[in-house]
């Protein structure tokens, strides 16, 4: 199990990693829940950029500056819908999590955090994204020495116990 991944209990607006992810649309303009809680901590500056991004596609993800987060960089995925598991679902939802990490390499973050992705309004089953969700953070990390942390940041003891046991199963 690679000692780089973490699970922690929080709000990832108050992380200070290098890059933290955020669980967008594919509008990338903002929406509720993390994105919503993101967007107000990093002030309308980050909207303004993300609209010179024109979207980005499910399971692909794109950077901009972090503003007023403390953290430097902001990795904007949009997850997959969760509609049965017959859909691609899980595929696209692992691209999130490379996707993300691909960008944090190339800019340099040595620590990355991570919100659930897909597992609020996009009804992704948690305990089936924390497998999906670890599995693809373990294999982008083992040929990827540069980036020292991966957090996964949970916002309800749910979740939390989602990771822990996947991580645990790793
Ligand atoms: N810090 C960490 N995690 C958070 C925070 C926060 N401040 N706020 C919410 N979360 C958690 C939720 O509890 C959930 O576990 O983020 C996870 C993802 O939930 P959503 O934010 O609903 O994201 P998602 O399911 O991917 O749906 C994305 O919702 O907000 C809209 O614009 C967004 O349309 C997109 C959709």
């Amino acid at each position: 199990m690679d000692k780089r991944i973490e699970i922690i209990s929080g709000d990832i607006t108050r992380s200070d990693a290098d890059a933290i992810a955020n669980a967008a649309n594919t509008s990338l303009l903002g929406g509720g829940g993390v994105d919503g809680a993101i967007h107000r901590a990093a002030g309308p500056e980050l909207l303004a950029e993300c609209r010179t991004l024109g979207g980005c596609e499910t399971g692909r993800a794109k950077i901009t500056k972090g503003y007023r987060l403390r953290a430097k960089y902001v990795l904007h995925t949009p997850g997959p819908v969760w509609s049965g598991g017959g859909h691609g679902e899980a595929e696209k939802l692992a691209g999130c999590y490379t996707s993300c990490l691909e960008l944090a390499s190339r800019y340099g973050c040595k620590t990355v955090d991570f919100p659930s992705i897909s597992t609020g309004v996009y009804g992704y089953p948690v305990d089936k994204a924390a497998r999906v969700a670890l599995g693809a953070i373990s294999a982008y990390l083992a040929g990827h020495p540069e980036i020292e942390r991966v957090r996964m940041v949970c916002f309800d003891e749910r979740t939390k116990r989602a990771y822990d046991e996947a991580l645990a199963g790793l």
